[in-house]
């Protein structure tokens, strides 16, 4: 099959479906309309899509002869962003907007399971195509439980982000720890409150924060090996009421990210830091933390299947090996259960009026990016149902 080929003619439709995903963009979890799109779309290319973790789809698109299993996902929601593009396909909803690119993995993982389809006479094993909700909210362990990587069992699941940090024309896919493990807490540091003027009489739970967060900062840079990358950030703080009460209690929330296995032990020291210094002041504390995503790690050999695949695309010098981030993503829920690649196609293009970074109220995808995505999975799946073979 020619791959190229088989490219041309598609390029009018990605970018219509991808206009279309972006005026419609809808919140986790409530991606009805783009469910039903989703849907239809893969109903008319004679495939049968299924519901799965509420507003997700999954079809299954099987060869002519047995062989191994692939996942192919992208993810659907949108963020609550007020967009200001300008762009004559801007937001239709209020509030809410593509802002990360999920609409443009839509439109690429639709126009690749028609082509797809349309080749599954020369192909082996089976494609399941995931269309999955809630990524900004770390929804993938629904569509896990839901069973998405049994019956038949995932032998090799591959993702792509279109990357606002890589110019378009370049894929990036790294062996190893990829995207950061990610944790959130909730801090309450609870004092005394009473009169500014008599400060000796309370317990003041804003100084007490305020050593919290500086000595915290000590874990980072003198307890974890420089060369583990690491983040505790304080993202957000709430205390008082006026400028003459000492309040009772100050609440602070904040990420743990850490992009190395084994750093889940930041917890026991956070905790152990945040209870030494309420100690040393007579506060009181509660803390929580809830889980946001894994850590991603790519499988070096499928990794390097992926590579060889996106240097079909884009020529082998255009094939880079350099970004790992602190930014999680909720692939890493498929990785717990079968190997697999996460690739980051480029979508930057100043030329093009394409700079804001992703979550930005101006951003957007350079829509040349669309077709090296369709072109990326093309390959990956003709490669991995070869070698997982
Ligand atoms: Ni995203």
């Amino acid at each position: 099959m020619n791959i190229k080929q088989l490219l041309t003619g598609c390029r009018a439709e990605l970018i219509e479906l991808y206009r279309d995903f972006h005026a419609h963009p809808e919140l986790g979890f409530q991606e009805f309309r783009t469910q039903d799109k989703v849907s239809t779309y893969l109903s008319a290319i004679g495939l049968e899509p299924q519901q799965i973790a509420g507003t997700g789809v999954v079809a299954e698109l099987r060869g002519s002869r047995p062989g191994p299993t692939i996942l192919l996902r992208s993810d659907m929601d949108a963020l609550p962003i007020t967009e200001e593009t300008a762009l004559p396909f801007a937001s239709q909803h209020p509030g809410i907007m593509h802002a990360c690119g999920h609409d443009g993995h839509m439109a690429i993982l639709l126009v690749t399971a028609k082509l797809l389809n349309s080749m599954s006479a020369e192909l082996p094993g089976t494609v399941k195509i995931l269309f999955q909700p809630n990524e900004e909210d770390a929804g993938a362990w629904k569509v896990v439980a839901e069973g998405v990587m049994t019956d038949p069992k995932v032998d090799v699941a591959f993702g792509l982000h279109l990357w606002s940090q890589c110019p378009t024309g370049t894929i990036d896919i790294v062996d190893g720890p990829q995207m950061a493990a990610s944790y959130y807490f909730d801090l309450s540091i609870k004092g005394r409150g009473g009169h500014a003027g008599f400060a000796h009489e309370s317990i003041d739970p804003i100084y007490i924060s305020t050593l919290i967060i500086q000595a915290v900062q000590g874990i980072q840079t003198r307890e974890v090996n420089a060369l583990d990358p690491a983040v505790i950030m304080f993202t957000r703080m709430n205390a008082g009421s006026s400028a003459t009460i000492i309040p009772e209690e100050a609440k602070l929330q904040g990420s743990i990210r850490f992009l190395y296995s084994n750093g889940k032990k930041l917890f026991k020291r956070f905790e152990s830091v945040v209870k030494q210094i309420c100690t040393a002041y007579s506060a009181s504390y509660e803390l929580s933390f809830k889980k946001g995503n894994d850590l991603l790690t790519n499988v070096p050999e499928i990794a390097a299947c992926a590579r060889a695949a996106a240097a079909e695309v884009v020529g082998p010098e255009k094939v880079t090996t350099e970004i790992r981030t602190m930014a999680g993503e909720d692939f890493s829920d498929y990785l717990v259960h079968a190997p697999g690649a996460f690739a980051f196609v480029g979508c930057h293009n100043p030329a093009n009026g394409v700079s804001y970074p992703h979550h930005h109220p101006r951003f957007t995808i350079d829509e040349e990016a669309l077709a090296i995505g369709v072109e990326l999975h093309l390959q990956c799946a003709s490669k991995f149902l070869k070698c997982a073979g």
